[in-house]
């Protein structure tokens, strides 16, 4: 029987049928994972110190691209809506959306965009957050609010940005002309180390705005196979950003040391991939010939290799950095890993594991990382799949010291004020959850309207998305 949930048919789960935390706890045993959880919350909901300011509790909320910004990046009424829901909704760490520092590096031509004439509007938006924190919880002292910063990379729209040359994933890459996908050349050319010299300007010159606009710190994004994050593995790239580690992690490494010299009030984090993972053709085709990538060995692609990617940790921890938000895969071509999901986007495979087996790929390896660079803050990933019972897994995971913060992303957008719900009823609402079915991925990828972009939010929970979903035009 097909579930109906804000008039939608959604389908029924064919993983997720768990009433009780037992029946989640029983599915875990049989599958032999180590996702542990508590009955009871305390430290999900106390303080914790983050950078120079004690955060009211561990709930965060990740970042969550709308696709509703101005045709030039501003943020826009429906951007304000969700952010004015996030402040309202009880999580004291708002890890705001990727955020483009140039033009071309955006991923659609709805993605926000911080350039001067912007500047404002994105201060208007941190005011209102804090305010309406104020109004609502009495207090915005202990609420932190942080801006991605990102070049999309070879996802950029329309011209993809490449730092690196990789069949395997270039196969999937496309040129964008009148909403039609064209294959990428062969010959397609790498962006320069000249441009990527001027690049690490535009990230400082973001940071300061961003700074003018009133955010506590910025994420330089290095995550979900961006720009940055094909930088981090591009062994095969020629010149000073390409080959050796030490190449590999100049942009890096140059943006935070301009930044801190710059921009001295303002913290840097990063949101940074732990392991990229391979496309599901490549990890058809057994062994197949991987050559760039991050935190992976060549000679073993299907397994992460956290070796660099803890490298880059304590590099940065050397820069001054100290907050990490952990993540993984590529929204593009392995969407399981980064977000364990039921059902997949209509113009996705269905998932090739169980997704709680991604659940705990998520918590194995940010427990690895943060024991291995115990004194830096790490917020977690993967939580939304488990739904009402998610604060649980994450108590479990603060209590054994294998993870600081915990951040969610599909369960804000579905369900924005969870962290209220909480703190005032003890339990979430299951009616109110996220039921991770692709609903926002699916809004995400369609183009076809005049602005080129659909906004994107959760079409079951929230019926303004439910009336954007179903005045989609039809496919042919
Ligand atoms: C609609 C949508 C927008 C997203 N936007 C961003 C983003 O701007 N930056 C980012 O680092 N991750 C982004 N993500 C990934 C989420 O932050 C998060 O890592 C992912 O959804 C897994 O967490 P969850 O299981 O709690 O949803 C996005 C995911 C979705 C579904």
């Amino acid at each position: 029987m097909p579930l109906f949930e804000g008039g939608l048919q959604i389908h029924m789960s064919r993983y997720f049928h768990f009433k009780s935390l037992e029946a989640l706890r029983r599915e875990v045993r049989r599958l032999n994972l180590s996702v542990e959880f508590e009955a009871s919350l305390r430290m999900l909901l106390e303080p914790v110190a983050v950078l120079d300011r004690r955060v009211g509790n561990a709930l965060v909320i990740h970042p969550m691209e709308g696709c509703d910004g101005t045709p030039d990046g501003l943020p826009d009424e429906l951007t304000f809506r969700r952010y004015h829901r996030f402040a309202t909704g009880g999580a004291k760490l708002i890890w705001c959306e990727a955020t483009a520092v140039t033009e071309d590096g955006r991923a659609n031509p709805r993605q926000l965009w911080l350039h001067d004439r912007a500047t404002d509007t994105f201060a208007r938006l941190v005011d209102d957050m804090r305010r309406l924190h104020r109004e609502r919880f009495g207090n915005a002292d202990d609420l932190l609010i942080g801006l991605q910063l990102t070049h999309s990379g070879r996802w950029s729209h329309p011209r993809p940005v490449l730092a690196v040359h990789d069949p395997l994933i270039d196969r999937v890459t496309f040129l964008r002309k009148n909403n039609q996908k064209a294959p990428l050349p062969a010959d397609y050319p790498l962006i320069s180390d000249d441009d990527l010299k001027r690049l690490e300007d535009r990230f400082v010159a973001a940071a300061a705005r961003a700074y003018r606009a009133g955010f506590d710190f910025v994420d330089i994004k290095q995550c979900h196979t961006y720009l940055l994050n094909e930088l981090l593995g591009a062994r095969t790239r020629p010149g000073i950003y390409g080959g050796p580690w030490e190449n590999r992690i100049r942009f890096i490494t140059n943006v935070v040391r301009k930044i801190r010299d710059r921009v001295p009030g303002l913290h840097v984090a990063t949101r940074v991939n732990l392991y990229d993972g391979v496309s599901p053709d490549a990890a058809a085709n057994g062994t197949p010939d991987i050559r760039n990538g991050f935190g992976i060995d060549p000679a073993h692609p299907h397994q992460p290799d956290l070796r660099e990617p803890i490298a880059l940790i304590r590099t940065l921890v050397e820069h001054g950095v100290t907050l990490f938000n952990l993540t993984l895969g590529s929204p593009y071509y392995n969407p399981h890993l980064g977000r364990p999901f039921e059902k997949p986007a209509p113009d996705m495979r269905p998932t090739p594991e169980h997704p709680l087996i991604g659940v705990d790929r998520h918590f194995r390896l940010a427990a690895a990382v943060k024991q291995a660079v115990p004194n830096a803050t790490f917020v977690g990933t993967g939580y939304s799949y488990l739904r009402q019972f998610f604060p649980h897994a994450a108590e479990a995971n603060l209590r054994r010291r294998r993870i600081d913060l915990v951040g969610v992303g599909r369960m804000a957008l579905a369900y924005p004020d969870f962290a209220a719900d909480l703190l005032e009823n003890g339990r979430l609402d299951p009616r109110r959850v996220c039921l991770t079915v692709s609903f926002c991925t699916a809004l995400m990828r369609r183009k076809d309207n005049q602005l080129g972009q659909f906004p994107t939010g959760c079409v079951p929970r929230d019926a303004l998305y439910a009336q954007i979903y179903r005045s989609l035009p039809r496919r042919s």
